[in-house]
């Protein structure tokens, strides 16, 4: 501490005595004020430890984790970062690791106490399990025998809706998504310490919406957002609250104050207007003003830290230098490294790429099935040689897309390269996709009204994970049932998204002359111009849920006469008051009416010509869970095809449930096929 100072240091230490009182007064302030939420034990929300491995009893591993879960427990007292990981053991398989992480604006001592209870506990709810997880209001905690310590996690993922709709919900999820975003943002932009946001925003005179977010604070910025965007995938919607959790981050909401808003200050933002709801009628759009209030550090804390910084910056004038990694330095290569797979690997896998292992030909090259020597099942795409990417931005593309991790998405799981080959390696979904169920008028039968609901809710979610995720929103170009695949309980993923960018087309560019995609689920305004956006997304997920429901094929139209397509078939039942004639007669018993009635009306909502006029994916998401939420009427949909060109194309596509890049100069219309098939 302070040394006798000599005559000319005498102010200087004066100023420096002050400034310690001043800074413990301030410090023990901050302590009483976490006094009043000491008192209450941790709420237990949730526990997860997957029942596939165990230990025994008297084994190594349980006598490392008797050592790790303690020194868990006791590094969380007075631990002001609310975070803290452990390791115990030496050798790999007994080895175990573990970390909490209490929530950002909980005291010191809550924190310790919720940490002390977890370790307690973990190992009654989960008995010899090798991992586990648990989760408390006030903080969480997890050991596994696999390192944890920067491992971004987005599985498993659990929601907790509050029971009780909200009032106004089309304007509450508006809301709530740009909070939610903002949260997001905040929490993974904190460059150090904390990874914790909140944000509060005015949703009527009275209502305030409270919004938080966390991530794990090991965790890099990126890894943060792309764990947070996959949660708030997964929030519940048309509630008045919720959460939505995985091992590494979470968010949750609520119309009224759920941390403690003494310790975490105000700071006016983002002062701005709602944007006009997307699928609200025009000319009637809400003015309510909306004044979005954001904190990343609790202000005790930071007035603390500042004082302390500047006595320390008095009594003790060296230099620190901070070492900061930045993201792309080793760390991102030696992950892009971790999804290379040896081209030998993936020959065994295959049988050296043997016609019975193949699974079907798509746009971007022949997909073959799989299985790796630990036994995990994989389809292998073979890409069509003629993509113009380097190897450097391929490998980064691949990483990128990677990351995208959601259960309504199939997983990229590494890529191989070998001279000109390049191979993408993906988890096998074993159920083939749902154009094989929903155009064999036999196997239709199996696709109830129920499955057929959650398809399209299933796929409206993995759509808005793809569009939300704001560090590159993925506009997925190709959405159609041929990539759309079925797990063993029937739960859609969507694949083959990304693949623009691994392609090497821009994404950015909003106009672009290689147009990928299929014909009939194109938006009139990409097919025409080539302008994309995630409305041209949301027009061919409309061409899905009218595919769905009536268990037609939008191409089948194409070959009859008289100028009709799926969505203008639809359209005039719709007026004709008529909208159950759509559905699929194959669909004999039980349904609800109004959900098939709700869907159709969101497919026409979805092909309606105007990009503006169609709904967001978040307000589709919305619209499909909460039936309080009030649809807008759709108009007449599009119908685009020139005759001439209409035929052209007919020649073209000769067999539809293959996808076809089509690149065209917009100019000419006319067309040539750039990839081989
Ligand atoms: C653990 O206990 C079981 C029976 O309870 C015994 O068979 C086994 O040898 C023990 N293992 C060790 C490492 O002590
Ligand atoms: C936390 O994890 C990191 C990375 O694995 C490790 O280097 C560090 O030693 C761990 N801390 C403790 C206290 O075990």
């Amino acid at each position: 501490m302070l040394s006798p100072a000599s005559k000319t240091k005498d102010h200087q230490t004066m100023n420096s005595r002050f400034i310690i009182s001043l800074a413990l007064f301030l410090f023990l302030n901050f302590l009483r004020n976490y006094s009043h939420t000491t008192e209450a034990a941790p709420t237990y929300l949730q526990n997860d430890c997957p029942d596939t491995t165990l230990f025994a009893p008297n084994s190594t591993y349980r006598s490392n984790l008797n050592a790790l879960l303690p020194s868990l427990s006791s590094a969380a007292i007075d631990n002001a970062d609310g975070f803290a990981n452990a390791t115990a053991g030496k050798d790999s398989p007994n080895r175990a690791y573990g970390l909490f992480l209490c929530r950002g604006d909980v005291g010191t001592t809550m924190c310790s106490e919720c940490v002390a209870t977890g370790a307690k506990d973990i190992l009654r709810r989960c008995p010899n399990k090798r991992s586990s997880v648990i989760w408390y209001d006030e903080c969480m905690l997890r050991y596994s025998d696999q390192p944890v310590y920067s491992v971004m996690e987005t599985v498993p993922i659990y929601n907790m809706p509050d029971t009780g709709d909200v009032a106004e919900a089309d304007r509450f999820v508006q809301l709530l998504g740009e909070a939610m975003n903002y949260a997001a943002e905040r929490a993974s932009g904190s460059k150090s310490g904390k990874k914790f946001a909140v944000v509060e925003a005015s949703f009527t005179s009275s209502q305030k919406l409270y919004a938080l977010a966390q991530c794990t604070s090991d965790l890099k910025g990126w890894d943060c957002n792309t764990c947070l965007r996959a949660v708030i995938a997964d929030l519940p919607q048309g509630k008045r609250g919720g959460r939505s959790f995985t091992p590494t981050c979470t968010v949750r909401f609520e119309l009224f104050p759920f941390y403690n808003t003494s310790v975490v200050a105000a700071a006016p933002l983002l002062p701005s207007s709602p944007p006009a709801p997307a699928n609200g009628p025009k000319g009637k759009s809400n003015k309510s003003t909306v004044i979005i209030i954001a904190v990343a550090i609790p202000l005790g804390v930071a007035v603390l830290l500042f004082f302390v910084a500047c006595f320390w910056h008095r009594s003790k004038p060296t230099t620190t230098y901070e070492v900061v990694q930045e993201e792309g330095g080793t760390t991102e290569i030696t992950t892009i490294e971790s999804l290379q797979y040896h081209l030998a690997t993936i020959q065994a896998a295959t049988n050296n790429f043997s016609h019975r292992n193949k699974l079907g030909e798509g746009g971007f090259g022949v997909v073959f099935q799989g299985k790796l020597p630990n036994g995990q099942e994989i389809a292998v795409k073979k890409l069509s040689k003629s993509s113009g990417q380097g190897v450097g931005e391929f490998k980064n593309e691949v990483a990128l897309v990677a990351k995208l991790q959601h259960r309504n998405l199939v997983r990229l799981l590494g890529f191989c390269l070998k001279g000109e080959e390049k191979l993408l390696v993906y988890e096998f979904v074993p159920n083939k996709s749902l154009d094989y169920f929903l155009f064999d008028p036999n196997k239709r039968r199996q696709l109830d009204w129920s499955k057929r609901s959650k398809i399209i809710s299933g796929v409206a979610r993995g759509m808005l994970y793809l569009h939300e995720d704001s560090r590159f929103r993925i506009i997925h170009r190709d959405l159609k049932p041929s990539n759309v695949l079925l797990d063993s309980d029937m739960n859609p993923k969507i694949s083959d998204f990304g693949m623009a960018r691994i392609f090497g087309v821009d994404q950015t560019q909003a106009s672009t002359n290689n147009i990928v995609g299929t014909f009939g689920y194109l938006s009139p305004e990409y097919a025409m111009r080539g302008q994309i956006s995630t409305k041209s997304d949301v027009y061919s997920f409309g061409v899905l849920i009218l595919e769905i429901i009536s268990g037609k094929k939008n191409s089948s139209f194409f070959q009859s006469d008289g100028g009709e397509n799926l969505a203008s078939y639809a359209w005039k039942h719709w007026r004709a008051g008529t909208p159950l004639e759509v559905l699929d007669p194959l669909i004999s018993n039980a349904y609800s009416i109004d959900e098939v009635v709700r869907c159709l009306n969101i497919g026409l909502l979805g092909v309606q010509q105007d990009p503006a006029d169609r709904p967001s994916m978040a307000s589709i998401v919305l619209m499909l869970s909460s039936r309080s939420v009030r649809l807008p009427q759709p108009r007449q949909p599009a119908f685009f095809l020139q005759r001439s060109m209409e035929t052209q194309l007919n020649e073209l596509v000769s067999d539809q449930s293959t996808s076809i890049p089509m690149p065209w100069s917009t100019n000419e219309m006319s067309i040539t096929e750039v990839y081989p098939r």
